[in-house]
């Protein structure tokens, strides 16, 4: 792991770090399924698509089956697990920290919601996959808790930002910063060893880093333009806080210091 701190993995700390209302992240979030993590954007002309796009790249990944049981491991407003719903007829659960998103999730979209720690799920479950999860995890501890649930043939696949050869300590820890320090950044490399130790047949895709500066983009556009509102919601103090953080996430992107990987993982 490049970089590590005291509250990773550590589920009663890391809520503190989505700790506002539903209103101020779907506010800038703005966007039909309010995705909170990278979408893909190829040929996209609207942020719905750009969600539908990378739904649809989980599922290819999953190999998704009607009425395969999945579970979404952090699935944070549920959109993705209510895309899939939809699409593929899949029977998905979303497992979320947070009881307010889970609230928000089940009035608005169409899977299976729980506000469940997901160490503490049980199976068995035919798939199981994350988006923007992993980075808060110990990740022998997250990919050992998914090898339980699993069958053997059992397919997973997890969406993660990773460090890419021109990262260094430093930026590691500044973007660990942005997750107030509930997350940890590493190498791919550091990933895969301890999936194929586990038993885990392993295939990488990547999607380009300007996915990720055109969602956060999007974000910044809409803090600016519902500037008020959100003041109004968690004051400007707050506001400042989260719009720096993104600026800084974003040059790093520019940057090429991180990539966007789904890592499909197969039970031997
Ligand atoms: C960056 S958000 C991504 C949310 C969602 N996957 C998406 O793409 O919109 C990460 C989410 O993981 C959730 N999370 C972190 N650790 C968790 C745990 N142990 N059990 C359940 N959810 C967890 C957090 O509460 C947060 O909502």
């Amino acid at each position: 792991m490049v970089s590590s701190n005291f509250a990773l993995g550590d589920s009663k700390i890391i809520p503190l770090h989505y700790n506002e209302s539903v209103d101020y992240y779907t506010t800038f979030l703005n966007s039909k399924f309010n995705v909170y993590s990278c979408c893909l954007w190829e040929g996209c002309n609207t942020t719905e698509e750009a969600e539908i796009q990378k739904a649809d790249l989980f599922a290819e990944l999953l190999e998704l089956k009607k009425a395969d049981k999945v579970f979404d491991f952090g699935c944070g407003f549920g959109g993705t697990a209510s895309i899939l719903t939809e699409r593929y007829h899949s029977d998905i659960t979303g497992f979320e920290l947070r009881p307010h998103w889970v609230e928000f999730a089940r009035k608005s979209y169409k899977a299976r919601y729980e506000c469940k720690d997901l160490y503490d799920t049980v199976g068995p479950v035919d798939k199981i996959y994350s988006d923007g999860m992993l980075v808060h995890q110990p990740r022998e501890k997250i990919y050992g808790k998914c090898f339980q649930l699993l069958p053997p043939g059992g397919i997973m696949v997890h969406k993660e930002l990773y460090a890419t050869g021109n990262w260094s300590e430093k930026d590691c820890r500044e973007l660990n910063l942005t997750f107030d320090n509930t997350g940890a950044y590493t190498k791919m490399e550091h990933d895969l060893k301890i999936l194929e130790a586990l038993g885990f047949e392993n295939t990488v895709v990547e999607r380009d880093i300007t996915n990720y500066t055109l969602t956060t983009n999007n974000w910044l556009r809409m803090m600016l333009k519902h500037k008020e509102k959100l003041v109004e919601l968690v004051g400007w103090a707050k506001l400042e806080k989260d719009h720096n953080m993104l600026m800084a996430m974003h040059k790093k992107y520019t940057e090429r210091l991180f990539t966007v990987l789904f890592v499909k993982s197969v039970k031997k």
